[in-house]
């Protein structure tokens, strides 16, 4: 039994914002700087009162309806999210009163930005068992509040948006391999530190980041875990048809791409119009590719995500 990808969607809040417009606003920052550390060149920017929630619907929507999915058939929903609507009740719960679905098993995952994948993987590990049939797996997020804007190092990096898969049991191939890790001795170098107490926030509630201790950790482990998931299913890592990898920063996937030994063509990129959007970066990447006919039936694609935690996974497909 296999979990198999049946439909995609995305969606993007707004219209394109550029690196020019982040200094227009204010940001002491330059095209130039953005372009040549992270290949972003623009991102979307949620509008106020416009949430993780919401945007996940309208990916949801997409993607159930090229599943030709209805939402009362789905027995599980997973949302992978580090900026959730509420403390508490899940997005995922509430993602399920949106759509009218009842009784599915609904949670979310909070693995920050390699949470999709972390979601994508408990998924396939509930189909397979055979408990459950049809899965809808979400990353939405709107890092765009939890920015601190005079800090030009962390607030162009980021963007906001929901992207989502439908999944389906099913005899023929669908995910392959997959592999997730921790390394909970890293927490200090990208994180939110802040909490709510006492109706106060308490500490610091904006994303700190060492930038270059993650740029290093990230090249390191997501070559590791794209050899290890190939491995695992049999294949080089030079057979992928595609790789679809967390959108963070261009020369962090250059660098993936090269040690993989895979043609740059073969890689989805959507960092330089997206910028970093976290949970939602690699859906909202495999579904553009899926719809503008890169991604194809019977295509092997690698997915990959790295973020906070320090926390980093891959899974193998056939699409
Ligand atoms: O999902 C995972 C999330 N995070 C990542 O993947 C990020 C990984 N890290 C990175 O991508 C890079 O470390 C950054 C793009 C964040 C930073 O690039 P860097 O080459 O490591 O630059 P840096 O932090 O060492 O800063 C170099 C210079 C500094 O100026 P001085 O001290 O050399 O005069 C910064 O103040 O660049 C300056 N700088 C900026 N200048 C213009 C930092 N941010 C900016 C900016 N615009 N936005």
């Amino acid at each position: 039994m296999f979990a198999r990808v049946t439909g995609t969607g995305g969606y993007l809040p707004g219209s394109p914002v550029s690196n020019d417009d982040l200094a227009a606003r204010g940001v002491d920052t330059s095209d130039a700087w953005i372009v040549e550390r992270t290949g972003i060149r623009f991102r979307h920017l949620a509008e106020a009162g416009e949430t993780s929630c919401q945007m996940a619907e309208i990916a949801a929507r997409a993607a159930l309806e090229m599943a030709g999915t209805t939402a009362d058939e789905l027995d599980l929903i997973i949302v992978a999210t580090s900026t959730p609507d509420y403390i508490f009740p899940s997005t995922a719960c509430m993602l399920q009163g949106a759509l009218g679905n009842k009784g599915a098993t609904a949670f979310d995952v909070q693995a920050v930005c390699s949470g999709f994948i972390h979601a994508l993987v408990i998924a396939d590990k509930f189909i397979r068992s055979g408990s459950h049939q049809k899965a809808l797996v979400v990353g939405a997020e709107v890092f765009s509040r939890i920015l601190d804007w005079q800090e030009r190092g962390t607030c162009v990096l980021f963007g906001d948006g929901a992207g989502a898969v439908a999944l389906e049991a099913s005899d023929a191939p669908g995910i392959l391999s997959s592999a997730l890790h921790a390394d909970g001795s890293q927490v200090g170098i990208l994180s939110v530190p802040g909490q709510v107490h006492g109706g106060k926030i308490w500490g610091d509630p904006f994303l700190r980041m060492e930038g270059q201790a993650v740029f290093k950790t990230a090249v390191r482990v997501l070559a590791s875990v794209a050899e290890e998931c190939c491995q695992a299913a049999g294949i080089h890592c030079g057979e992928v048809d595609w790789l679809v990898p967390h959108q963070a920063n261009i020369r962090i996937i250059e660098s993936t791409r090269r040690k993989m030994n895979l043609a740059p063509e073969k890689v989805v990129t959507t960092v330089e119009r997206h910028g970093n959007t976290s949970a939602a970066s690699v859906p909202l990447a495999l579904n553009e590719a899926v719809r503008d006919g890169r991604i194809r039936r019977g295509q092997r694609v690698l997915l990959e995500g790295v973020g906070g935690g320090f926390t980093w996974g891959a899974a193998l497909l056939v699409f």
